[in-house]
């Protein structure tokens, strides 16, 4: 069933194929307004310590999950610890990537529309008007739902295309454009007169907005920015091949992914200050702020679209692993060709796209837990079901794998060297800090 596998054909394929679905919405969209909500630099500071002493262990250990079994979320675990019930974690990833597609591919949608907008120079310079076309557009029930689904099925596409001929290829294309991409416009930015507020705004810490729900939420986003505990790293590392050395490839990833983040915070911080608007105010500052700030610089026109242009790669390379882990999972499971696996899966997430789409119009006062569906799936999956299976495949990479097996992986069969005392400390790492860290900071917030 799983035999003949694809895999990704080197170091640097795999390397755009993981940054790809780590750099995403999650950087551009959520990480801005997290640190306007949460103190600045307080809450950078905070995410980077976690990044480094829990996420980058917790995505070596999916990385071992993954590239160990060689198979599906599902199947790895089945593989690695038969006549258990570890595979549940398998399942409840696919389940976690599912919703974040249905909502992702909703905003996916609304990019597309922007970038239509953009390029045919219909954003004016006015932000109420620009909020006009936004609330119009969210709120409409259908329209968004045709832009949601040329998003989706576009995904598809890719992803029907193969692991080599469709997301490395994909990937390597569109990766590069978007770093240069955002530089350009990050450098536009902080030429802007009166940027430096933004930058300081970004980089000075404001300790007294720390809380433990800012721990939290730093812990959230740190998860759903790398792309953590929803079978992606693992399914993505099945695809590399046993010569690469994933503790390299999940170091850059992670240094990668945050470092994009901060560029993406100095392409829109400096500006968003410069022109004296609020940092804190979710998609309202990609879609609103943001437009009417380009059409009031030179040249805005052109930044505008490069703007959408980076929004829309970022979003399409991680909805791309996402529907990856269902793609994988069908095929392999079911023997369906790769396409048909892709037409099913996002014909399903399509449904659940439509609520999430519906929850900011005609559905927008059916609220659960005081949350529309959107919020709703946004909440579960960033700050539930991803703490939850990132536990789920820590602890099983800690303690039910073999240490022979870790160190085989990390070493590539003793081919590599690795201080005993890195093991050791990566081991206790995945066994210990790691999943304390998880439970304490989601108790916290619990009763905070
Ligand atoms: N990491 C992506 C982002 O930052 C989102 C994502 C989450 C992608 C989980 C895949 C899996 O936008």
């Amino acid at each position: 069933m799983t035999n003949n596998r694809e895999s990704f054909g080197g170091r640097f394929a795999v390397l755009v194929a993981l940054v790809g679905s780590a750099v995403g919405l999650g950087n551009l969209w959520r990480f801005p307004y997290l640190v306007g909500r949460n103190g600045g630099a307080a809450f950078i500071l905070i995410y980077i310590v976690i990044a480094l002493l829990i996420c980058l262990p917790m995505m070596l250990s999916e990385g071992i999950i993954g590239r160990r079994a060689g198979a599906n979320v599902f199947r790895s675990f089945k593989k690695l610890a038969p006549g258990s019930g570890w595979w549940l974690i398998g399942i409840g990833t696919i389940i976690t990537t599912s919703l974040i597609i249905s909502f992702y591919s909703v905003v996916g949608g609304w990019i597309i529309y922007f970038l239509v907008k953009s390029a045919t120079l219909q954003l004016s310079g006015d932000a109420t008007a620009n909020g006009g076309i936004f609330t119009s557009l969210i709120s409409s029930p259908i329209e968004p739902l045709v832009y949601t689904a040329i998003f989706l099925f576009a995904t598809g596409g890719i992803i029907s295309m193969g692991v080599k001929s469709g997301i490395e290829k994909v990937s390597k294309i569109l990766m590069p454009l978007l770093f240069v991409c955002t530089v350009i416009i990050a450098v536009e930015s902080l030429m802007l007169p009166g940027s430096s507020k933004g930058v300081e705004f970004l980089f000075k810490p404001d300790f007294s907005k720390v809380t433990a729900e800012t721990v939290f939420q730093a812990l959230g986003q740190a998860f759903f920015s790398m792309s953590l505990g929803c079978g992606i790293i693992i399914t993505y590392s099945s695809y590399i091949k046993k010569n690469e050395h994933i503790v390299t490839t999940s170091f850059i990833t992670s240094c990668m992914d945050t470092l994009f983040a901060l560029i993406a915070g100095l392409a829109i911080m400096p500006a968003v200050f410069a022109f004296g608007q609020e940092p804190a105010q979710g998609p309202g500052l990609l879609f609103v702020i943001l437009p009417d700030i380009f059409t009031k610089i030179p040249g805005g026109e052109v930044i505008a679209i490069l703007f959408f242009i980076v929004v829309f790669v970022a979003a399409v390379t991680s909805s791309i692993s996402l529907l990856e882990i269902d793609v994988a999972f069908l095929s392999e499971e079911f023997g369906w060709s790769r396409a048909k696996s892709a037409t099913i899966s996002s014909s399903i997430i399509f449904i659940f796209s439509v609520l999430c789409s519906l929850s900011m119009g005609p559905l927008k006062d059916f609220t659960i837990a005081g949350k529309t569906i959107f919020d709703l799936f946004d909440y579960v999956t960033a700050n539930i079901l991803m703490t939850v299976c990132s536990l789920g495949c820590v602890l099983f990479a800690g303690w039910k794998l073999k240490r022979e097996d870790i160190i085989d992986e990390l070493t590539n069969a003793g081919k590599l060297k690795i201080s005993p005392a890195t093991v050791s400390f990566f081991i206790f790492s995945i066994r210990y800090i790691a999943p304390a860290a998880i439970i304490i900071i989601a108790i916290f917030s619990l009763f905070a």
